[in-house]
Parts: structure tokens; C-alpha cells; sequence
């Protein structure tokens, strides 16, 4: 948000401006100052605002994305929801393909709210074609890089057979990365004065850890930066088992696992980051998804790590009214 604006032009320019919050009763015990980021305070209610509208912004000044065309991308949850929200304010129709396990109702509902189409993909029958095999346990899909493949590959199909179809691609946008390193980390680097000892963000294509990583380094780097993974199926965690395929899968992680920036990566499970979702909203007032409780819970393990006395930043990606009906930690 630009600073002392009295009337906007679009709901746009209400993105981003977000301040830290230190937290007061959650992990007292630590001695680290926690600070997060509640990026749900942006206008649909996640951190994926930044990136719709930079997406769609720089395709428009590529010529890429033109008047009636229509917009589509493989999305769990929050980009489907973002991307309705920046299409429904620049006049573009929007078909989000999401992943049937991560379909729930809430979040649905949200993106129909907007005016988009929802197309919902069937995870388990394209894993079973990708790997010849059937998936072994629905728990450890909860990751976006992983649940999104055959989305990615239904996008990829409707780009190549449907005219006027833009695609956004978020896992492999550099509109992605450059969001948060250029808005995100320069909000954190501006409201801690540049004094912070370690940032920590889950990881689903990657694009705000990468980000942030850059612009922090970039500043200091003794800043230590940890990824965060839902325990099931890590992704830069366990790059061995990461399924390079061409178009579907490239882009940020493997770029990610090239760059060397960061530090460590923690793995998260249901059961912790949702009792940290709701400890953050019982003891601080903090209405956040379940990746903010896991990035929570993974800078508390940090803090022990750390030492006391360590200024820890995080984010909260997005707001607990999408979980409503169904908690889980999904990136
Ligand atoms: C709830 C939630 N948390 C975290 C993330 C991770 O963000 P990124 O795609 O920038 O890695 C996402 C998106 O993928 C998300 O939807």
C-alpha cells in the first residue's frame, strides 16, 4: 500500500505495506523476537496478491496477455484466489485448475466469489500416469509443487490447443521471485532498519523464500534463511526425490537448490502447524492459514538453535477463513 493514500485508484494499490507484528505471548520461552508478517491483511486475503498482480502487470507490457483473453493457472489455493481477485479488477476471465485434494470448500468459494471458473484436477489419477503407480498415502501431497503437476499439465495442454489463453505459471515466473524480493523484503529490510538475525517462509513454488533470500543476502549475509516443508513431501529438502519434468516442473525450486542461499530447510507436520494456527489465534490474536503456524513453529525450533536474543522474521501467507472446513498444512 502507498503510504498515505487517501483514495485509490483500484483495489490493486491496496497491495503490500504490510508492517511486522512481534509476537507477545507465543514463544516467550525462546528468547528470540519473533516478528511476522500478516500478508493477510492483503485485499483477497493472501501474500499471493503481490505476485498475481506483478504477474499480470508485466504480461501486459510483454504484449503476452491482451484484452479478452482469458488467464488460466494450476493453483491450490492462493494464486487461484489472487489471480480471480486482480482478474475481476482488470476485466480478464480466469479459470483456476485446482487440485481436487486441496479443494475445499471455503477456499473455492472464495475464488467462485470473484467471478472465476473452477476446474478441479483429479491428483491421485495423474500421479498414478506420471509414476505407473498409485499413490501410497493421500496425507503427503500437501505440498503445491507436488499437488499442481497435473494442473501444470492441463494448462500446458489448453495454452497449446485454445487461442487468446495466457498462462501464468507462477512456479517458473521470475515476476514471481522479483515480487518479493523487491516489495516483500524491501518492506522487511525498511521495518526492521536492516537489523534482523534469520527469515524463515514454507516453501510451495518457492518464489518467497527465493525472493526475500536474495534481497536479504544482498544486505547482509550473515541473515540466515530457512525453508519450511510440509513433513510428507519435501521438496528442496529432498531434492533427490524432485520430479524434474520439463515445462511442469522447472523454474524456481531447481533454481533454488542451485543458488546455494539457503541455510537449512525445516519440515513441518499437520498436527504441528495447525496447533501453532491456533495458538497464534487463541494467545495473539492472529488469524492465520496453517503455513503461518508452520513457519511459526519452525522459527520457534530455530530460536533454540539460535541462541536468545535473535530478531527471527517470518511471514504469515495467508488468513484461517479459507480452513475452515478442512485443516491442513498445504503450501
Ligand atoms: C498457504 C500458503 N503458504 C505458503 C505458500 C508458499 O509460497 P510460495 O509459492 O511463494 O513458495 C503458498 C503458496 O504456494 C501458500 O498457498
Amino acid at each position: 500500500m502507498k503510504p498515505n493514500l487517501k483514495i485509490a485508484d483500484s483495489m490493486l494499490d491496496l497491495i503490500g505495506g504490510i508492517p511486522l507484528v512481534r509476537l507477545n505471548r507465543v514463544g516467550q520461552e525462546s528468547g528470540a523476537e519473533i516478528l511476522v508478517k500478516p500478508e493477510f491483511l492483503n485485499p483477497s486475503g493472501s501474500i499471493k496478491d503481490r505476485i498475481a498482480k506483478r504477474m499480470v502487470e508485466e504480461a501486459e507490457a510483454q504484449g503476452d496477455l491482451r484484452e479478452n483473453y482469458r488467464i488460466i493457472e494450476a493453483t491450490g489455493g492462493n494464486t487461484g484466489t489472487a489471480l480471480a481477485f486482480v482478474s475481476a479488477v482488470r476485466g480478464y476471465d480466469f479459470v483456476a485448475y485446482v487440485p481436487d485434494k486441496i479443494a475445499d470448500p471455503s477456499r473455492v468459494a472464495i475464488m467462485l466469489a470473484y467471478g472465476c471458473e473452477v476446474v478441479t484436477v483429479d491428483t491421485d489419477a495423474y500421479e498414478a500416469a506420471r509414476t505407473g503407480e498409485s499413490p501410497a498415502d493421500s496425507d503427503t501431497g500437501a505440498h503445491g509443487g507436488y499437488l499442481e503437476l497435473g494442473g501444470r499439465q492441463l494448462c500446458l495442454d489448453a495454452e497449446r490447443e485454445q487461442p487468446d489463453v495466457w498462462y501464468a505459471r507462477q512456479y517458473s515466473s521470475p515476476a514471481n521471485v522479483a515480487a518479493h524480493r523487491e516489495e516483500t523484503a524491501k518492506e522487511i529490510l525498511e521495518k526492521t532498519d536492516g537489523a534482523l538475525d534469520a527469515f524463515v517462509a514454507s516453501v510451495g513454488t518457492g518464489g518467497t523464500l527465493f525472493g526475500i533470500a536474495q534481497a536479504l543476502k544482498e544486505h547482509d549475509p550473515d541473515i540466515s534463511v530457512w525453508g519450511v516443508e510440509p513433513a510428507g513431501k519435501p521438496m528442496v529438502g529432498d531434492p533427490g526425490a524432485y520430479p524434474l519434468i520439463p515445462d511442469i516442473s522447472d523454474g524456481i525450486i531447481p533454481d533454488i537448490l542451485e543458488s546455494g542461499l539457503i541455510d537449512g530447510v525445516f519440515t513441518v507436520n499437520d498436527e504441528e502447524a495447525i496447533g501453532m494456527a491456533h495458538r497464534l489465534a487463541e494467545r495473539e490474536g492472529i488469524f492465520c492459514g496453517m503455513s503461518g503456524g508452520a513457519n511459526v513453529e519452525a522459527s520457534l525450533r530455530l530460536a533454540g538453535t539460535l541462541g536468545s536474543g535473535k530478531r527471527i522474521v517470518t511471514v504469515l501467507p495467508d488468513s484461517r477463513d479459507r480452513y475452515l472446513q478442512f485443516e491442513k498444512y498445504t503450501t
